[in-house]
């Protein structure tokens, strides 16, 4: 996967691999009220050959060339309890569903919003959408998630259908969102000059908040 960050940002975006699930899940269980467990994670990553994954994490703790990182303070004198997660910041993902990708997931941890890695994700999944000569990119949102409508709608993402009373925690309503064709001069002039505006906010980044992945909630289901 190409273009997807740079020497000058402290984050990098890598392929969410099954180290990544513990820690991935957490964030999921976090920020959605019908999260995907573990055993989703895994599954998809395992035998969907449709599906595109990737994750965000600082740049020094890519997992390239590295054996998994501990998050335990004391690795030495803490019991080990099954696999110890990577450090994840935010992850994305997508179907590939002949020539349209589907978003099926995006999501950030709450502790490390607002410094463009929404943007970043949702970069590195229409980059890598592009190089398999994708058409289209579509998703769903929830009626009342206008945070990532506004993501959405600043990369190209428009309202072209709705599932009436679509989630079935509270029969919201889901927006299906989509773009017009990604490799158009039009979407492509659009996210190249989003892109050039994104790497000086992630250049900013920042490193003063902790992570809390609550692992202990992701025990398999
Ligand atoms: C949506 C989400 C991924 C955004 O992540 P983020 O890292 O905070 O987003 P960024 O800092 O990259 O923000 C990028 C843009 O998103 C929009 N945005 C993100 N959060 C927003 C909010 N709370 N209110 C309004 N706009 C918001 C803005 O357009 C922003 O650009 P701007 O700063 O130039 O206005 C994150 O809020 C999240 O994980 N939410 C919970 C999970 C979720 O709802 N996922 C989408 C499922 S369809």
């Amino acid at each position: 996967m190409s273009g997807m960050s740079t020497n000058k940002n402290p984050y990098i975006v890598e392929k969410m691999t099954l180290d990544d699930v513990p820690a991935v899940a957490a964030i999921e269980q976090m920020v959605f009220p019908l999260p995907w467990s573990v055993h989703a994670f895994e599954h998809e990553l395992r035998y969907n050959s449709t599906g595109h994954f990737v994750v965000v994490r600082l740049r020094q703790h890519s997992a390239v060339g590295k054996k998994t990182v501990s998050l335990r303070r004391n690795p030495k004198r803490e019991p080990k309890q099954g696999p110890t997660p990577r450090l994840v910041l935010g992850y994305g993902g997508f179907w590939l569903l002949l020539d349209e990708a589907h978003i099926c997931t995006l999501a950030v941890h709450p502790g490390w919003r607002g410094r463009g890695l929404g943007e970043l994700l949702l970069t590195s999944l229409i980059d890598h959408a592009t190089e398999l000569h994708v058409a289209v990119m579509t998703l769903e949102v929830r009626a009342s998630n206008l945070g990532a409508q506004k993501l959405y709608r600043k990369y190209g993402f428009v309202r072209v259908g709705l599932h009436k009373g679509y989630y079935s925690d509270n029969h919201e309503d889901a927006l299906i969102m989509g773009t017009e064709h990604i490799s158009s001069a039009a979407f492509q002039g659009r996210f190249q000059a989003l892109k050039a505006s994104l790497w000086p906010r992630l250049a900013a980044g920042g490193f003063s908040m902790q992570v809390d992945y609550q692992v202990t909630e992701t025990r398999r289901r």
